[in-house]
């Protein structure tokens, strides 16, 4: 069947509202028409849903109305009825205490609306970090046909002659500022050229990583995602968008036919070869656990473990998306490793992923690295495990520095972000270079939203020396345009009764990346005689009601992708009930 026959009404889900002579379809047409034609309602053309995380307060996705615009153009051309539906959206730079305390309650209040209303498909426009994660989540739990169309990163501005990455250089700028390199005025003087244009974070940040591993899962249009924001060849993609939500009904292609366990290891392999953020392995693991696919966080250094790194995109490299773009985009990367890529793994055309590799080319060799002249000959992320951390935390080294990857220091130990806000420039504090910074109470529960907090800053005074990376420790997350040697996503975190809690100030850490281990060197028998600190174990906030203390009683810990325990899973698209 092509997409612009009409189709059975019996096949349409959104004929159960519309279709029939009784009182409730009279309602459901009479009141959503509205200028539409009554053709509009017969059963015969597919309702697609425009999931649009569009917002004021989401400045990097507020351009999505724009490209809805060329969406709904795709779905009318194909013969389906678009409509459009604001959902939950979350800006990373505004959203307080963390977006990630709200990625699943987006996710929650998405999949709930779509399933609760007469839709056939739904195309789902995100970009800022947490967006597509919560999108997918929710897509998978309903599991009606679905597609991404990522809002593409912005234009690369520049300062003083040179560009600047989103994110990446407000870090390293205020660093300077701290070191005592740069002025506070020249820091100031960046802010107008930071963000030049529409668009997400040019960065591999959080954006541009989910964005591409939606592609890579199979759910965007391969040679979609990274497309910048200000390019109409995405408005043209937006149109084609459109058209295949309306094929993805006809065809009953759902995200559990194309986000299989093949799909997460190509998802693997792409964030290893991009240098991806370590975001992506929660928000994976996230979306894997709605579709039931057996994926742990093991997974990631197995499967990675061989990848090479072939982009050198910043926060570890030089280079910027729209770079990427240019030199040949996601594809032209994957053909790089298509030996690592399951054959099988299908995309929402319903042709396989490596079907596309073999027209992609490399057109910048400094962009996207040849496979034989990798970045890092291996650049998945690192599962780290020891008496610090049973349940595991990850480490990107990528964006580490090579001498600390085996290292050995005294805990600095701060109990919360702002015990280490007080005294981190404390001339007395006790620190050194080789000292190891512990950061905690900043996990899921703990913070709580587990917030991107774990590349602390260095202590002035070593900065001053001229000390730029240390190691660092903590049970929150990492900005995927930051850097440096983090070990973070530590589980169990500290306000759930991990051991985290139990280290003090001037105990020996030991982190060995080759041998994947994180600990702390004293006996069992010490630590097991140890309480934990209790400024280290409380919830910073212990709200009574609201979406907070849902949260906190009911969070996942990061291994398993931060999820609501009563979220994961699927339900499925089916309501039982009418509403009169
Ligand atoms: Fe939106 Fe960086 S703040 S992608």
């Amino acid at each position: 069947m092509t997409s612009d026959e009409p189709q059975p009404a019996a096949a349409l889900r959104s004929a159960q509202w519309y279709v029939g002579d009784d009182r409730n379809a009279y309602i459901h047409r009479a009141w959503s028409r509205r200028g539409l034609p009554p053709h509009a309602f017969d059963g015969s053309r597919p309702h697609i849903a425009l999931v649009n995380t569009a917002s004021d307060f989401t400045p990097c996705n507020r351009h999505l109305t724009e490209v809805a615009r060329s969406v709904q153009n795709g779905v009318y051309e194909a013969g389906g009825i678009p409509l459009e539906m604001p959902a939950v959206s979350l800006g990373e730079s505004l959203v307080r205490p963390t977006a990630m305390l709200w990625r699943n309650m987006a996710a929650m209040a998405t999949e709930e609306m779509i399933r609760a209303n007469p839709i056939d498909a739904v195309v789902l426009l995100g970009g800022c970090d947490k967006t597509i994660p919560s999108l997918l989540m929710a897509a998978a739990s309903v599991d009606l046909p679905a597609i991404v169309l990522p809002g593409g990163p912005m234009k690369s501005g520049t300062f003083r002659g040179r560009p600047l990455g989103c994110g990446t250089d407000v870090w390293k700028l205020s660093e300077e500022v701290r070191g005592g390199s740069m002025s506070e005025r020249d820091f100031l003087a960046s802010e107008g050229s930071m963000i030049s244009s529409r668009g997400h974070c040019n960065t591999m940040g959080t954006a541009s990583t989910m964005g591409l591993l939606s592609e890579a899962l199979g759910m965007t249009i391969p040679g979609m995602a990274g497309t910048p924001a200000t390019d109409n060849r995405l408005l043209e993609g937006a149109h084609s968008t459109g058209a295949l939500a309306v094929e993805l009904v006809a065809e009953r292609r759902r995200p559990s036919d194309i986000m299989t366990r093949e799909a997460f290891v190509n998802a693997i392999v792409t964030l290893a070869a991009i240098g991806g953020s370590t975001n992506g392995v929660v928000h994976l693991l996230a979306i894997a656990g709605r579709l039931g696919v057996d994926l742990t966080q093991d997974d990631f250094d197995k499967i990675g473990a061989g990848v090479p790194l072939l982009v050198d995109l910043q926060p570890a490299g030089r280079f910027l998306m729209d770079d990427l773009y240019r030199a040949g985009g996601l594809l032209a990367v994957l053909r790089e490793v298509q030996d690592l890529l399951e054959p099988g793994a299908v995309t929402v055309t319903g042709r396989p992923l490596v079907d596309y590799l073999e027209t992609a080319n490399v057109w910048d060799r400094e962009v996207i690295r040849p496979r034989a002249e990798p970045l890092q000959d291996s650049a998945g992320i690192a599962v780290l495990r020891g008496n610090l951390a049973p349940d595991g935390a990850v480490i990107k080294p990528a964006a580490a520095s090579a001498h600390l990857l085996q290292h050995r220091g005294n805990a600095v130990i701060f109990d919360s972000i702002e015990d280490m806000h007080a005294r981190i420039d404390d001339p007395d504090l006790e620190v050194d270079a080789d000292s190891v910074l512990v950061l905690r109470g900043c996990g899921p529960k703990g913070y709580p939203g587990m917030p991107e907090v774990a590349n602390l800053p260095l202590p002035t005074k070593l900065l001053q020396q001229g000390v730029r990376d240390m190691v660092r420790i903590c049970d929150g997350r990492m900005s995927g345009t930051a850097y440096g040697t983090v070990v973070l996503h530590v589980a169990p975190e500290a306000a759930a009764g991990g051991p985290l809690a139990l280290v003090r100030t001037g105990d020996p850490i030991v982190l060995d990346v080759p041998a994947r281990s994180i600990t702390i060197d004293i006996s069992d028998d010490e630590l097991a005689a140890r309480s934990p600190n209790p400024e280290a174990v409380e919830a910073f906030a212990d709200p009574a009601r609201g979406w907070q203390r849902l949260y906190i009683d009911t969070v996942q810990q990061a291994d398993t992708g931060a999820d609501l325990d009563f979220l994961v899973g699927s339900s499925g698209d089916h309501v039982p009930r009418e509403s009169h």
